[in-house]
């Protein structure tokens, strides 16, 4: 047993207590700006924090979020009082947690496969973070898919990877999220992203059994089965539900704290709905079925705040009905007609 055994269970199961999921706003500088610039806001540090202090300081933002990620930047910063950002969460009641990996590199010999970097002097960077506050942290593999990848290559360097870093994780404090993204970029079939989805989650459970990780004491952060974004049809919510569940049935342990999952390019709706489908129609499942977005709960209200100060409180009362919708979406309580009803409010 690790020193952190009781902390990182304990942690684990509030980062996915009933109604609850997890905000993740570690988008990087360059993710960031790419965003800010879009819509004309200056990407400099002052606008990375005025945002992220826009959200954090949202009025009920901690009914329905667990937990949020931050990037590195983000965590040393403070909000305009002076608190620092770590601080005003603990406040609140919402666990702070740090994205650790470097980001995503071709994958040598790989055309057009990526492979996420990071694991150099990890278990520094992790303690510090622990120091700092955070209590769980992040790592995002990419799987693409195309004519003929994901090649068994890319899955097996990124599946090592997640595992590395997660038992350093554990072995330093913080739980783990086990993030492997299938991209849903592409016109592939449900039938396709369900066969890649499997395929890459057998192998993160394989290495991560192979590490040690304690799966009570991790997160998995997958994508949904769902067919990819120019695919010529888009399949019926109740299919990806029941594609999604199908496949983590029979790939994830029942044992892993919870699922949280990441939109991916969803829309608002969409991620909102599938996530509700799953808790109605498999509330056997054995595992919480939460969320852990970015896009699908930000992207509204970073559209409406546009760098403008004046516009701070429309774009928090966005931000909380997103997350309101979603984690009635995590009890199955969510109707796109409510959605839109108490968006006019
Ligand atoms: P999206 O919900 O926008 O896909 O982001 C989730 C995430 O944290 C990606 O790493």
């Amino acid at each position: 047993m690790s020193t952190y055994t009781q902390e990182l269970q304990t942690t684990a199961t509030a980062l996915v207590a009933k109604g609850k999921g997890i905000l993740a706003m570690d988008e990087s500088n360059g993710t960031c700006n790419k965003r800010f610039e879009k819509l004309g806001i200056a990407p400099t540090a002052e606008n990375r924090r005025a945002y992220r202090e826009l959200i954090l300081t949202t009025p009920n933002l901690n009914n329905f979020i667990s937990g949020a990620i931050l990037f590195d930047e983000t965590i040393k910063q403070s909000s305009s009082t002076g608190e620092s950002f770590v601080s005003m969460m603990q406040g609140l009641g919402m666990i702070p947690g740090i994205k650790v990996d470097g980001g995503t590199k071709p994958f040598d010999g790989h055309p057009d496969e990526l492979v996420t970097e990071g694991l150099d002097g990890l278990a520094d960077r992790v303690s510090e973070y622990y120091k700092l506050g955070a209590r769980f942290a992040k790592w995002r593999a990419v799987i693409t898919i195309g004519a003929d990848i994901p090649s068994a290559a890319c899955i097996e360097a990124n599946a090592d990877a997640l595992a590395r870093y997660a038992a350093i994780c554990q072995a330093n404090g913080l739980v783990p999220i086990v993030e492997p993204e299938v991209l849903i970029d592409g016109d592939h079939t449900l039938d396709r992203c369900q066969e890649v989805t499997a395929a890459t989650l057998k192998e993160v459970f394989i290495q991560l059994a192979i590490q040690g990780v304690e799966l009570e004491q991790m997160i998995l952060k997958p994508s949904m089965v769902i067919a990819g974004l120019s695919a010529l049809l888009p399949t019926p919510v109740n299919e990806v539900a029941t594609a999604t569940i199908n496949t983590l049935m029979q790939e994830v342990p029942p044992t892993v704290a919870g699922i949280a999952f990441l939109s991916g390019g969803q829309t608002n709706e969409q991620a909102a709905a599938h996530l509700n489908a799953m808790n109605v129609m498999f509330p056997q499942a054995p595992w919480a079925v939460t969320f852990s977005y970015a896009r699908a709960i930000q992207q509204s209200a970073l559209d409406k705040w546009c760098g403008d100060s004046a516009n701070v409180a429309a774009a928090q009362k966005i931000l909380a009905h997103r997350a309101a919708c979603n984690s009635a979406a995590s009890v199955g309580t969510y109707t796109v007609d409510n959605d839109r009803q108490l968006a006019l409010v």
